[in-house]
């Protein structure tokens, strides 16, 4: 399969046709899924590749001269350009567990429903935003969008509505710029570890309440994290909260590691407590949008992180009613989500620029025995309000086959003149 780049710039010339093969392009071995050789062409294609796929879909040959460093520097799936790393290969190394994407502080607490980074990064590129542009996640939930759109330079504003999501989106990003104190604060932990004390307690004495707040934040984390571990895998809580913190320390140190090893010059990040239906954004203000909306109305967020909640000291009855998809019951619960789900829309076509893009990935819930066509909905409501929809892509997805087998990555661009 040939394909030549859409960007005019990069195109190739006559010239250049002289040349077929100008370098190549390998794609990581776990790339196994149609969707992912989708969206690593489409990546390819943005960044001004033309390209041939060769060698059972394992490689590409690139037909024209693009910036080869600047393809090395910004790809996600692919593990070489021209034989050399690209920085996705080395950040993705850094790695304290054995889930292949768990990378960096992506893994800190256990959320359900979360992105796929390394598709993320993809659509970073996809939908073209450059370093010092800024990208929105009105739904950010564990972060996934803020911490790749921070390793690739872009700005990030995140806001969701469960105070949980805020404070693990806010730990994953910001942790590493204060690496060092926190590490030298976990000195203390074999203290902790001897202790014969209620250590929920102790754990937070850690450190006073006149530290920075990035570090508070950390130590409340790795305590709601241990907390997790000893609700869900029945873990005694001091080994649990021991053993998390240590391996948070390591990665945020990793992080800072590989941040001054690559050079990276890391976007600004933004996350606060906000509610999609009224994003506090001025109209026209943001450069690109990556989201994935609650699949609320089919997995219940509040229940499953009940425990985490009422430790943070949140009344969860208040959530529950500013959560889309929870709110009403039966019938009445389908229509309050398809409502919200429009609202949410229109605040993106609003604060989004004209001519860039929103690429949003949704699926279509299982709610008592019905299938609801959020797909459609959203395609239908998009386009009514100034969204065409430029690409759709069919994507698999894993561990909630009770309630959804698939969803769709659905990439709109915001028209010129938008109502
Ligand atoms: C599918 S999850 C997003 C997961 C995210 N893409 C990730 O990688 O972790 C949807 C998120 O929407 C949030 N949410 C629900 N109602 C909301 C609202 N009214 N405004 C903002 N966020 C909301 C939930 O807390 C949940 O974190």
């Amino acid at each position: 399969m040939r394909c030549t780049s859409d960007n005019p710039k990069t195109a190739p010339h006559s010239d250049e046709q002289k040349h077929p093969s100008l370098g190549s392009a390998k794609l990581f071995g776990n790339v196994q899924f149609i969707y992912e050789l989708i969206l690593a062409q489409l990546e390819l294609q943005s960044l001004g590749a033309a390209f041939d796929m060769t060698d059972e879909f394992s490689s590409f040959t690139l037909l024209n001269v693009v910036d080869n460093e600047r393809l090395r520097r910004r790809v996600a799936y692919f593990q070489t350009i021209n034989g050399a790393s690209s920085d996705y290969s080395l950040i993705s190394r850094k790695n304290r567990t054995r889930s292949v994407n768990q990378y960096l502080t992506h893994w800190m607490y256990p959320y359900k429903g979360k992105f796929h980074p390394q598709m993320i990064r993809a659509a970073l590129n996809i939908i073209g935003l450059e370093s010092g542009e800024t990208v929105l996640d009105p739904f950010v939930g564990s972060g996934t969008t803020a911490l790749e759109a921070q390793l690739l330079g872009v700005n990030c504003i995140g806001l969701d509505a469960s105070p949980l999501c805020v404070l693990q989106s806010k730990v994953k990003t910001a942790s590493h710029e204060v690496a060092r104190n926190i590490r030298a604060y976990c000195e203390e932990l074999p203290r902790l570890e001897q202790a014969d004390v209620a250590l929920e307690n102790a754990a937070l004495d850690l450190v006073p309440s006149t530290a920075d707040q990035r570090i508070q934040d950390f130590f409340h984390l790795a305590k709601l994290i241990a907390l997790s571990d000893s609700v869900r895998r029945r873990k005694d809580f001091a080994s649990a909260f021991v053993s998390r913190t240590k391996l948070m320390t390591q990665s945020i140190m990793d992080y800072d590691e590989i941040r001054r090893e690559l050079g990276l010059s890391l976007g600004r990040v933004v996350i606060e407590r906000g509610d999609a239906r009224a994003l506090p954004l001025s109209d026209n203000s943001i450069d690109g949008i990556i989201t994935s909306p609650p699949y609320a109305i089919a997995l219940d967020y509040i229940k499953n992180d009940a425990h985490a909640l009422q430790a943070l000291g949140l009344d969860t009855h208040e959530i529950r009613r500013q959560f889309i998809g929870l709110r009403g019951r039966m019938n009445e619960r389908v229509h309050l989500y398809n409502e919200d789900m429009k609202r949410s829309l229109e605040e993106m076509a609003r604060v989004l620029k004209p001519n860039k893009f929103a690429l949003i990935v949704i699926g279509n819930a299982t709610y008592r025995g019905s299938t609801l066509e959020s797909v459609e909905l959203i395609a239908k409501h998009a386009n009514e309000i100034g969204l065409r929809l430029t690409k759709s892509v069919n994507k698999t997805i894993f561990g909630l086959y009770n309630v959804m087998q698939k969803e769709k990555v659905l990439i709109f661009k915001k028209d010129e003149e938008c109502i």
